[in-house]
């Protein structure tokens, strides 16, 4: 039910701080350490590389869970398409892992993909809301995200889930294998939930960057470099998919190599600005299209703000930052979508899971 909630979609963004709690405490042992069953962390340990398969919102998490694994387990993923998969083939090495990314648990793309590495004899684990769902069931392994029925099309609180399970998964996989643990995760984790808290409590300030950034425009661009680029990229998608404004996300060094000719007076620009190695080339981009007449909104993170920013968000753990700076962007394009006259919660066009391929 959403209550007082004007749509669920609203109500999914607050209940992030939640949600995360719940998470912890759902992954936490009774001596307080987050832990994983035994069995998916034999079968991380015995592969040679991961395989990341997914769609929409949840590719998004699957290529910030990329970083996670990569920067704390030290294996080697990569993240696939699942629609793409079937033609695109990677070569696989010799002992993979497949993880599935999926809210519902019933996409069918992703579930053609379950079904050929099951034939190959491949083991899988599906990360999914959705207790006893196709993708669920047919897997080795499933983790859940914990997050509570998602009613509204797009998706929020299950990307934040589901980067939260990551790197839980990743954190658990480098403790089993030896190494110094990288940060507390519980309490990283915590300090998470607080800086969501805190961005829920200034929706009147999102409301207003999309009236003044949205309400007019034909299109939009996300900007970022690291992991800030896959959260600009779940950005855009969110924009466009319920306030049907084209939106555009693309790694910052990119613009130069052709997207800058789409930026005229008043383009809006967004640009997410969260990590320090790459705090001065992302604004060297910014100045780039402020320079062509764009409109730049910059979200920016505590610490590494410049005057003149757009929004700060609180700060958090560097590698987690895709988890805070995502819900700015979930919030603006929920206004956007309000000043727009848009159906929020079913827009037009699509369905919460999508079961065919
Ligand atoms: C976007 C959205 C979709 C889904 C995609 C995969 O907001 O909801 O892009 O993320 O259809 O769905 P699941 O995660 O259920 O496999």
């Amino acid at each position: 039910e959403k209550g007082t909630y004007p749509h669920y979609m609203l109500k999914e963004i607050d209940e992030q701080p939640l949600v995360m709690r719940k998470i912890i405490q759902k992954y936490q042992n009774d001596n307080g350490e987050l832990t994983i069953d035994q069995e998916i962390i034999t079968a991380m340990n015995e592969a040679d590389r991961i395989y990341i398969i997914a769609a929409g919102t949840s590719y998004h998490a699957g290529l910030v869970g990329k970083q996670f694994i990569e920067k704390l387990a030290k294996i080697p993923v990569e993240v696939h398409i699942s629609s793409e998969f079937g033609y695109n083939m990677p070569m696989l090495s010799e002992k993979p892992l497949f993880i599935f990314i999926t809210q519902s648990g019933e996409t069918a793309d992703s579930r053609a993909v379950l079904v050929q590495v099951k034939e190959m004899g491949y083991k899988a684990i599906t990360i999914t809301n959705v207790q006893g769902s196709t993708l669920s069931r047919e897997a080795d392994y499933t983790l859940l995200l914990h997050a509570g029925p998602e009613i509204a099309v797009a998706s929020t609180k299950a990307y934040t889930a589901q980067l939260a399970v990551l790197v839980i998964l990743a954190e658990v996989t480098a403790k089993s294998r030896g190494m110094e643990p990288n940060f507390n995760l519980v309490r990283e984790l915590g300090i998470i939930a607080n800086a969501m808290e805190v961005l829920c409590d200034e929706k009147e300030e999102f409301e207003s960057i999309a009236r003044e950034f949205l309400t007019v425009t034909r299109n939009a661009f996300f900007i970022g470099r690291g992991i800030d680029f896959y959260v600009g990229l779940e950005g855009a998608l969110k924009l466009k998919e319920i306030s049907y404004i084209q939106a555009e996300g693309f790694a910052g060094g990119e613009l130069k190599h052709g997207t800058i000719a789409l930026i005229e007076e008043g383009t809006p620009v967004i640009a997410i600005a969260t990590q320090e190695i790459v705090n001065l080339g992302i604004r060297g981009n910014v100045k780039e299209v402020v320079a062509r007449g764009a409109n730049p909104c910059i979200i920016s993170m505590k610490g590494l703000e410049f005057e003149g920013d757009t929004f700060i968000i609180p700060e958090v753990h560097e590698l987690l930052t895709p988890l805070v700076s995502v819900l700015p962007l979930q919030l603006i394009s929920y206004y956007a979508a309000l000043h727009r006259d848009c159906d929020v919660d079913k827009p037009r066009n699509l369905a919460k899971s999508v079961t065919v391929e």
